[in-house]
């Protein structure tokens, strides 16, 4: 018989107002599992930064969904290590961990988790398709241009519902344990191809610029990404872009028995919801 994680006490979904995390706490609701977001918005608030704020997030729940803010900056492994020891002092072995793909510390992480001796299923991503409509592109589309520093090395970008779909099958149902699913999408585009498809879903003109590394961190202040983030984007595009994630993965059909999202329906979809509508400017 099919064995389930306990249904009465709460998943913990840390990172669960971001852009995977809200998907898979809206996923367990619809299916009437509890859940408590974990985040610094949350209730209690958690801070990956703060140790005091730790056990507060474990204290009754039945498993969590772990992912750090940014893996792949040098100590996360640590910081996620160390939580997931105290998970599983805590009485909450079942993890699911959200990781890079390529990603040096990410997969650091990974073995710092694993040590803890959690009942684990590792999730290890590719780029997700919804930084381009819900996060660091997102401007850039709306104003018609794409300018990164990602040369033509193809990636399989993944669609966060696949993402999220995986992850609430790992903590609905224990068959998962033990697995890493390396999660990308159908297809290899390079940068200039997504932005392509994502220009003919809009029916507008929408280019994309290969730009230096040095270009892109001083330009990226001014299309609003914060300081911190454009470091990390300029330490990640320095790092996994050299073709290491050029090829496909089926971590998706392995762990669904389907086949992943194509980028193009992605688009299609995206362009319909309006996100990438140019602002409108008021008039003077
Ligand atoms: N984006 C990608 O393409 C991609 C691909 C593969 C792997 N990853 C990895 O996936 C993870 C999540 O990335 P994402 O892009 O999905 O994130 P995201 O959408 O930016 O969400 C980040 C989440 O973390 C929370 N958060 C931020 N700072 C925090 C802190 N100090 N303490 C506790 N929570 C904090 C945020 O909520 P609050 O603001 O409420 O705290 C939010 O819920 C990262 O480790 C990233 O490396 C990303």
């Amino acid at each position: 018989m099919m064995k389930h994680a306990p249904q009465t006490r709460p998943t913990l979904v840390l990172g669960g107002t971001g852009k995977i995390g809200r998907r898979v706490v809206e996923r367990l609701a619809a299916r009437g599992r509890p859940v408590r977001v974990g985040s610094r918005s949350g209730e209690p608030s958690f801070d990956w930064d703060d140790r005091r704020t730790w056990d507060a997030v474990l204290e009754g729940v039945g498993s969590a969904y772990v992912s750090h803010y940014w893996d792949a900056i040098p100590g996360a492994a640590d910081t996620l290590g160390s939580f997931a020891h105290l998970a599983v002092e805590s009485g909450v072995p079942r993890l699911v961990l959200l990781s890079g793909r390529g990603e040096e510390e990410a997969e650091r992480a990974e073995r710092a988790v694993r040590d803890s001796g959690a009942e684990l299923t590792v999730l290890r991503s590719t780029w997700f398709a919804q930084n381009f409509s819900e996060d660091y592109w997102r401007e850039q589309v709306r104003a018609g241009e794409v300018a990164l520093p990602a040369a033509d090395t193809p990636e399989p970008f993944v669609d966060a519902d696949d993402v999220a779909d995986v992850a609430v099958a790992a903590l609905t149902d224990d068959r998962h344990i033990g697995e890493l699913y390396e999660l990308t999408g159908p297809r290899l585009l390079t940068f200039a191809e997504a932005v392509r498809e994502i220009s003919r879903a809009v029916g507008r003109e929408v280019r994309y610029l290969p730009v230096s590394m040095e270009d892109f961190a001083a330009a990226a202040p001014g299309q609003g990404l914060p300081g911190e983030v454009v470091e990390m984007l300029t330490f990640i595009f320095g790092e996994v872009l050299d073709g290491r994630n050029a090829r496909l993965a089926y971590g998706v059909r392995r762990a669904l028995g389907r086949v992943p999202r194509d980028f193009g329906d992605y688009a299609r979809d995206a362009a319909a919801s309006g996100v990438w509508n140019p602002r409108a400017t008021r008039a003077a």
